[in-house]
C-alpha cells in the first residue's frame, strides 16, 4: 500500500518544528499538548473536532481524561487521522485513572475502557488523575463531601501504583505520571516505585508557578505538565472563588501581549514552554489553539520578560479540589500538605 501522508493546514506548524521535552526513559513528547476537558461548558462533539483541528495544525499531544466522558468521541477522530496517514509514534496521547478505579483489579480494566474508546492499543502516559479514591458526582456542587472519602494513605496508594506499574510492563501504557501531588507525597512515591513517574500533572500558570514542586520534580527527572495554563477562564463554577485572581488580567501579561500584539493567553503559553514545562492549554477555537501552537515557535519572551512573570506569582490556586475533601477535613488547603506533612484522619 502507498504511504499516506496527513496534510498540516496551509496556517499549520510543522510538528517537527514544535519543541519537545525527552522523557527518563529516552522518549519524546512535544512541549505543548491539547486539553480536553470541556468544563461542563463544551459538548464533546465540540471537543472533538477541535482535537481533529488541533492535529491538523500540528498537535501532536493530546491529554486525555475517562472523567471527561468524550474519550469514545476522540477515539473516532484519532482512528480518522491515522487512516488519512498520521502513524501512532507521530502521536502522544495521555489518559487518567478516575478516582473510582482504584480498586484491587480496576485499573486494568479502566485502562481496557480508555484504549477501547480511544481505539487504541497503547497510551503515551497513563496518570493517576488524583491520588486518593475520594469520589464526586458529575456536577456536584462545592459542599458535596463522599462520606467514604479519606485523606491521603500511601499504603492504598501503592496499590494502585503498583496496578499502573503492571501496565507498562504489559506493554498498554508506556509511561506512567502523577497528578494533583505534592513533595511530600511525591518523596514517598519514589521511594516505594518499581517505576517511577515519567511526568506530574500540575496546575501551573503565572499566578500559581509553584516553585518548589516545579524544582523538586525537575531534579528528579520528571517532567511537568502544566494544567489550565491560561488560569482556566472557562472552569466549573464549582471551582471558583472570590480570592481568585486571573493571570491573563495581570498588568504584566498584559504589557508583553500588547508588545507582541498577541492575546494574553498567548503570553502565558510562551513563559510556560520557556520555563521548561509542558502546557496542555484547552480551547475549541481554530484561531486560539493555532496561536497557542504558534507561540511554542516565535517570538519569544525576552529573559527580562520571563523575570518579570517569575515576579507575579501569587501563589493563587484555582483548581481546588475541595470536592474530594473527607468529613472532619479543615478546608481544601488539606489536600496540598501546605506545612509538608500529610494530614490523617
Ligand atoms: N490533571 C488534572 O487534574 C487537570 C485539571 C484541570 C485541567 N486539566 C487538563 O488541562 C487542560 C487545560 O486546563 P483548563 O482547560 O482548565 O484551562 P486553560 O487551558 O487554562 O483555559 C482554557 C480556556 O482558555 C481560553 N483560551 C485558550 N487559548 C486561548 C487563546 N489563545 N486566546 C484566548 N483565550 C484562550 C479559552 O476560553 P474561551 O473558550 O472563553 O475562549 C479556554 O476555554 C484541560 O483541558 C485538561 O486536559 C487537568
Amino acid at each position: 500500500m502507498e504511504d499516506k501522508k496527513f496534510a498540516i493546514a496551509p496556517d499549520g506548524v510543522d510538528p517537527a518544528l514544535v519543541p519537545k521535552r525527552k522523557l527518563y526513559t529516552g522518549a519524546e513528547m512535544p512541549a505543548i499538548g491539547l486539553g480536553t476537558f470541556g468544563s461542563d461548558r463544551f459538548s464533546g462533539e465540540d471537543i472533538a473536532r477541535a482535537v481533529k483541528g488541533a492535529i491538523s495544525v500540528g498537535y501532536r499531544h493530546i491529554d486525555c481524561a475517562s472523567v471527561y466522558g468524550n474519550e469514545h468521541l476522540i477515539g473516532e477522530v484519532l482512528q480518522e487521522v491515522m487512516d488519512a496517514g498520521i502513524k501512532r509514534e507521530e502521536l502522544f496521547i495521555s489518559s487518567k485513572l478516575w478516582n473510582d478505579m482504584h480498586g484491587e483489579g480496576d485499573v486494568l480494566i479502566a485502562v481496557a475502557k480508555t484504549l477501547k474508546d480511544l481505539r487504541l492499543d497503547y497510551l503515551d502516559i497513563y496518570y493517576v488523575h488524583w491520588p486518593f479514591p475520594n469520589y464526586h458526582p458529575p456536577g456536584a456542587d462545592p459542599d458535596f463531601r463522599d462520606p467514604n472519602a479519606k485523606p491521603y494513605i500511601h499504603e492504598n496508594f501503592m496499590k494502585t501504583w503498583r496496578q499502573m506499574e503492571r501496565l507498562v510492563e504489559a506493554g498498554l501504557v508506556r509511561h506512567i505520571g502523577t497528578s494533583n501531588m505534592t513533595v511530600p507525597k511525591l518523596k514517598l512515591l519514589l521511594r516505594d516505585a518499581k517505576i517511577k513517574p515519567a511526568c506530574n500533572q500540575m496546575e501551573l500558570h503565572p499566578h500559581f508557578q509553584q516553585p518548589e514542586l516545579f524544582k523538586f520534580v525537575m531534579d528528579n527527572g520528571i517532567v511537568p505538565v502544566g494544567f489550565a495554563p491560561i488560569g482556566s477562564p472557562t472552569r466549573p463554577d464549582r471551582d471558583r472563588t472570590p480570592e481568585d485572581t486571573s493571570p491573563i488580567e495581570d498588568p504584566v501579561i498584559l504589557k508583553i501581549a500588547k508588545r507582541l500584539n498577541v492575546h494574553p493567553a498567548v503570553v502565558c503559553v510562551k513563559w510556560a514552554v520557556q520555563r521548561g514545562q509542558v502546557p496542555i492549554p484547552f480551547s475549541i477555537y481554530r484561531n486560539e489553539y493555532l496561536s497557542n501552537i504558534e507561540a511554542t515557535i516565535k517570538d519569544p519572551l525576552t529573559d527580562e520578560e520571563m523575570k518579570e512573570i517569575e515576579s507575579i506569582d501569587r501563589n493563587c490556586r484555582l483548581i481546588k479540589g475541595q470536592v474530594f475533601l473527607w468529613e472532619g477535613a479543615k478546608d481544601w488547603t488539606d489536600l496540598w500538605d501546605i506545612d509538608g506533612t500529610i494530614p490523617t484522619a
